[in-house]
């Protein structure tokens, strides 16, 4: 590790000894968790360097000096309220429901909140000013390629960042769709090798979502692009190609994974797994209280963190009962990110309203995490080599949990008012089977052992985009061919004429010869 860091400031010296870039990145996912990666990148990218332009819900108190940040934090404060007063998104009513992320309604949640940034003021008078420029324009992938008409504006690269996984709905703007038989889908909860259902519901996914979803989302896409940016271009004096060349024109795809954390996935050349980009080389000393509690535990401590969406104070209060009388019976302290108060907390039991989860995962007397099996928790866990217990919830998280359960670095619990028996055995396994800890460990290992560190590579490919005008040599020649010559429905059709001519030749043959023949004189 140690090296590999000074390794990486020596590279970074000398990027930043080459031409400084300025460089928009777009995360408007009205979402914490999204928001950490967004600036993530963004400090990537000024560590190299570079000059960023940051579009974000969650700008910060003190930016640097090379960080403009532009505020569309509007768009979080509409869904947070709307999340808040309906009761069907708390922790406690979201349990047993089916898996939201590939149905109509999330597909009207991805369109509506791009389209509420496209007509965000702050975002027009960013796009309006004839004096901003950019050399590439990074934007987070969210379901959505509504945002595929600002390069153009700029006349610079598109650059997406995956913020899960790489799976179809984003790699088939790439390349083509990966084939489903042996490619797990984002949010199903199985991992190949496949079974003949499993294989079934994959194919399934795909055709859903392109014939009874897409259809209407590309259209209200197209029409969103057609109303919102030729406006802008004609005034920027730039022309704007059309939409279905916009959408697949991206230089390169950032992808917030790696094997060690999900699976060996074939990716085409402008598609780079940087997962851990967001997590800082350097970890922050912990705060007085916690370093001596952890310090302090002579039997270790357990970490259980719900993520930053979901909160452990909207669930029931039986569940949040039972997770006390649990927790009172095991030796370790327990450290549980908890939004409220509690009452008759047990003495091993530490409530904190915000941790610092990388310094906390990086203790040596931490045991286990407990999660949600959101991406960015179950990065940091392989990170720092800790073994999980996991209660997925929703989107990614049940194939995420699915991932570690077949790697064997943790187990996944089913959500459920009455868990607490299922997960005290989970917690109680993952405790005493050091072949959790080992392969936590082993992970780490295969995670950390790259070229490069992932967040000093995604300036790399970054600044490999910019230098070679968008990367023309990395994209997919696949994208250049329509659907039926890609699936050779030409030759299918032309083998078929040329059957059908066969036959009707074979068979008047047949006929002639079958005809009496008109007797031969002799002389
Ligand atoms: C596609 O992207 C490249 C690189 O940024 C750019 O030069 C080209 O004009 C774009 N083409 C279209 C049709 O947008």
């Amino acid at each position: 590790m140690q090296y590999r860091t000074v390794v990486g400031l020596l590279l970074l010296s000398i990027v930043s000894s080459n031409e400084a870039l300025r460089l928009l990145v777009s995360f408007g996912a009205p979402s914490k968790s999204h928001s950490i990666l967004g600036h993530g990148v963004v400090n990537r990218l000024l560590e190299a360097g570079h000059e960023v332009v940051h579009i974000t819900s969650f700008p910060r108190k003190n930016p640097p000096p090379k960080l403009k940040e532009i505020d569309v934090s509007s768009i979080f404060e509409f869904f947070k309220t709307m999340s808040e007063q309906d009761d069907k998104f708390k922790l406690k009513n979201i349990i047993g429901q089916p898996n939201l992320g590939d149905s109509p309604f999330f597909a009207y949640f991805a369109t509506y909140i791009h389209k509420q940034f496209l007509e965000h003021p702050n975002i027009l008078k960013l796009l309006n000013d004839p004096n901003e420029k950019f050399d590439a324009v990074i934007v987070e992938w969210f379901f959505s390629e509504m945002l595929v008409g600002i390069p153009p504006l700029f006349e610079c690269p598109l650059i997406w960042v995956s913020s899960t996984e790489s799976h179809w709905q984003a790699l088939r703007l790439m390349d083509e769709i990966p084939n489903p038989s042996y490619t797990a889908d984002l949010f199903s909860s199985s991992r190949p090798p496949l079974d003949f259902w499993q294989r079934a519901d994959g194919i399934w996914k795909i055709v859903k979502k392109l014939v009874l979803i897409d259809p209407i989302v590309t259209a209200y896409e197209m029409w969103m692009y057609s109303s919102v940016y030729p406006e802008i271009a004609a005034k920027r004096g730039v022309t704007l190609p059309p939409y279905s060349e916009a959408v697949y024109n991206a230089s390169l795809m950032l992808v917030n994974s790696h094997p060690s954390i999900g699976g060996s996935i074939k990716l085409p050349q402008n598609v780079k797994n940087v997962g851990g980009y967001h997590i800082d080389t350097d970890v922050k000393p912990l705060p007085k209280d916690l370093q001596k509690l952890m310090d302090e535990a002579k039997h270790g401590v357990i970490y259980f963190s719900m993520g930053s969406n979901l909160k452990s104070q909207d669930m029931s209060d039986g569940m949040k009962n039972d997770l006390l009388k649990m927790f009172s019976t095991f030796k370790q302290q327990v450290i549980w990110k908890f939004e409220g108060d509690l009452q008759n907390v047990p003495a091993n039991v530490h409530l904190v309203k915000w941790a610092p989860q990388p310094s906390i995962l990086n203790h040596p007397n931490l045991k286990l995490f407990i999660t949600h099996g959101g991406l960015l928790s179950t990065t940091e866990s392989i990170h720092f080599g800790v073994p999980l217990v996991g209660i997925p919830v929703m989107a990614d998280q049940h194939l995420n949990m699915k991932t570690i359960d077949s790697k064997g670095f943790g187990i996944a619990v089913t959500l459920s008012e009455d868990m607490t028996p299922e997960l005290e055995e989970a917690i109680n396994k993952v405790l005493l089977d050091p072949a959790y800890r080992t392969k936590a460990k082993e992970l780490s290992r295969i995670y950390h052992d790259r070229p490069m560190v992932p967040g000093v590579e995604l300036a790399y490919w970054v600044e490999h985009v910019v230098s070679t005008r968008g990367a023309p040599h990395l994209r997919s020649p696949a994208l250049d061919l329509p659907f039926y010559k890609r699936f050779y429905f030409d030759l299918a059709a032309c083998l078929a004429i040329v059957f059908v001519l066969l036959r009707k030749a074979v068979k008047y043959i047949l006929k002639m010869r079958s005809k009496p023949q008109p007797k031969r004189k002799t002389n």
